[in-house]
């Protein structure tokens, strides 16, 4: 089916770039950084160029999230899987409690359930199910995602946490559009691929002081961690603006980029926007026939990653196919292991409202003529 579909030019989205992760990196970054010729790539991290950047960087995190003074914006290699397993050796004591309810929630659980020394327990949602997390008072840390890039469901709101009890949040995919308050979290995490704009293989992880305690106290027994994954190592050099080993240079630069542009609107405003574009695409969803939202409570519906089930009569994978080839939209495609006949379309800040309302005008079109 689809097959003859030709993607008319006036419904051709400025950019092709819908995909969940790695995300739109705007052309204009790629310009910029090709100004600085001689000055960044190519040089030492240690030195004051890039120092400079992570500086700025870690400095407009701090304003953009409105990070209290006692936090570290803490940096690194690896990204949010290398995290996964970082945060159960380094800062979990005896048990962890996951919230999952999708393939990174669940790997996230799977990574700490494996270490001998931790019990890790699951909390499982369906999927396409929201979140409910309680209190717990035998672990020593609450993890939880804020926005499950696999089946675009969403946390509204945080667990509380009391006492000694960390709070820890996967922010990979919602962090920076999706409302949350990083001054209540101990341990916020990302890569930047995905609202941020950058590329993959890095980390920041935002720590409050209850979490940089605990990194220093696990530091201090016996337990064997790798070099790599050692907390006090990465929190040291973050707070020189550098990483342990060296870091990719064009990813903090482009990551620098997003953060300066979002900090021009601020955090509310950039909410805001991704909320309309979230009540769009829904709606669009719920008045069309041959669509639905696949996550059924409003409130778990993500502002940043959506999902929309499509009608068993139309394999929705052929018209991504005809739409890839013909250049218009990459990355619509539901989450491989999901496996389902969906949609899954970012709404990460960089795709603009029009081109989102031209997507939706050219997938009705694709059915009309179908
Ligand atoms: C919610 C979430 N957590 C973790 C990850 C893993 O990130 P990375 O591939 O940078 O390790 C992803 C990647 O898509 C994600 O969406």
């Amino acid at each position: 089916m689809f097959e003859n579909f030709k993607v008319p030019d006036d419904l051709r989205p400025s950019d092709p770039r819908f995909g969940s992760g790695p995300s739109l990196v705007p052309v204009s970054f790629l310009d910029k950084l090709a100004e600085t010729k001689t000055e960044l790539l190519g040089t030492s991290h240690r030195k004051p160029a890039v120092k400079n950047l992570f500086k700025e960087m870690q400095e407009g995190l701090r304003e953009y999230f409105k990070v209290p003074s006692d936090y570290e914006v803490v940096v690194g290699n690896g990204g949010a899987t290398f995290l996964f397993d970082m945060i159960g050796l380094g800062l979990v004591r005896k048990k962890s409690v996951h919230y999952t309810c999708g393939e990174f929630s669940s790997k996230w659980f799977k990574s700490h359930d494996v270490i001998p020394w931790v019990t890790a327990e699951n909390i499982a949602s369906d999927y396409g199910q929201g979140v409910a997390p309680k209190d717990h008072d035998d672990a020593d840390m609450i993890c939880v995602t804020l926005n499950e890039t696999s089946t675009g469901v969403h946390l509204p709101t945080m667990p509380a946490v009391d006492g000694d009890t960390i709070l820890a949040v996967d922010a990979t995919s919602g962090g920076g559009q999706c409302p949350c308050d990083v001054s209540k979290t101990d341990i916020y995490f990302f890569s930047p691929q995905k609202v941020f704009a950058s590329e993959g293989g890095f980390f920041v992880a935002i720590m409050s002081p209850k979490a940089l305690k605990r990194a220093e106290e696990i530091n201090s027994t016996d337990r064997y961690i790798p070099p790599i994954m050692n907390w006090k190592t990465a929190i040291d050099n973050s707070v020189k603006n550098q990483t342990y080993n060296t870091p990719s240079i064009s990813t903090v630069f482009f990551l620098n980029e997003q953060v300066k542009l979002m900090n021009e609107l601020g955090y509310d405003k950039v909410q805001e926007l991704a909320k309309e574009k979230a009540d769009f695409i829904y709606s669009w969803a719920n008045e069309k026939d041959y669509l639905s939202p696949y996550v059924s409570d409003e409130n778990a519906r993500s502002w940043a990653v959506a999902t929309i089930d499509v009608d068993d009569k139309y394999p929705a994978g052929d018209l991504i196919k005809v739409l890839e080839e013909q250049k218009a939209v990459y990355g619509i495609d539901a989450y491989r292991k999901l496996g389902r006949n969906q949609f899954r379309i970012a709404l990460f800040h960089n795709i603009s409202f029009d081109d989102l309302k031209k997507l939706t005008q050219l997938i009705d079109q694709a059915f009309k003529e179908a």
